[in-house]
């Protein structure tokens, strides 16, 4: 199996008390660059717990997770670290910011950890792309709901990622403001990005170039 996102047979338990939940049993995928991939399936079937191992913000109990070529599984927290803040943009449904730090600060910062510079010419881009150039030096309790889902997209597209993973980016959003999130998600594909959307829409899931579908932790044929 190859694509510029691969996760080979991951399992994740969760253990409390005497209660195990098999929260991922055997996934595998692999996402190219180019394609838009929705990951549908009831609560409770591990997609967030999917999108975690396939960021490396959580280590699957087995199996591997590549981006890029590059093993992100078993490695320390430091590597971890380092490969998602190069490759990998999220977009969560908690806000991907920093309190107390402008929209502006908090895309300047993601540059900054991927080890680029911020040029007064492309931070106009990302936050005029993303509707934010009026609310650039707000901060993000400042921001109206839609605002700040947009200023999540624009941290995560802060690194030029390859890889972009989004959970449920248009949840709480209008219409209008969760098209254009979509459309910029698809946009980042047209480049080449390899982009996977955690969503409970059959729209979103329609305009995806395929799905891939859990239930209780496996992918279903
Ligand atoms: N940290 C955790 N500790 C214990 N159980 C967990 C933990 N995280 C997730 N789970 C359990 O693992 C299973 C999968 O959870 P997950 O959050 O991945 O589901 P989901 O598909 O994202 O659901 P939803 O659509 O509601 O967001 C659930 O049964 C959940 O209760
Ligand atoms: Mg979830």
């Amino acid at each position: 199996m190859s694509g510029l996102l691969q996760a080979e047979n991951l399992y994740r338990f969760f253990h409390a008390g005497d209660d195990e939940t098999l929260a991922l049993q055997g996934v595998s995928l692999a996402i190219q660059g180019g394609e838009v991939v929705a990951v549908t399936g009831p609560s409770g079937s591990g997609k967030s717990t999917l999108l975690a191992c396939l960021a490396g913000l959580d280590e699957p109990d087995g199996g591997m997770v590549r981006v890029d070529g590059e093993r992100l599984s078993r490695r320390s927290e430091e590597a971890r670290a380092r490969v998602r803040s190069r490759r990998i943009g999220m977009l969560f449904q908690q806000a991907n910011l920093v309190g107390h730090l402008s929209v502006t600060d908090n895309v300047a910062l993601v540059r900054r950890l991927a080890g680029s510079s911020t040029t007064p010419a492309w931070r106009d881009e990302v936050l005029e792309c993303c509707g934010l150039t009026a609310r650039a030096h707000a901060r993000p309790g400042q921001l109206s709901g839609g605002e700040l889902a947009r200023a999540g997209l624009a941290v995560a597209l802060a690194n030029d990622p390859k890889v972009l993973l989004a959970d449920e980016p248009t949840g709480e959003l209008d219409t209008v403001t969760a098209r254009r999130v979509l459309d910029l998600l698809h946009d980042r594909a047209a480049e080449g990005a390899a982009v996977l959307i955690v969503t409970h829409s059959p729209e979103v899931a329609a305009i995806s170039d395929r799905e891939i579908r859990l239930r209780d932790g496996r992918v279903q044929a």
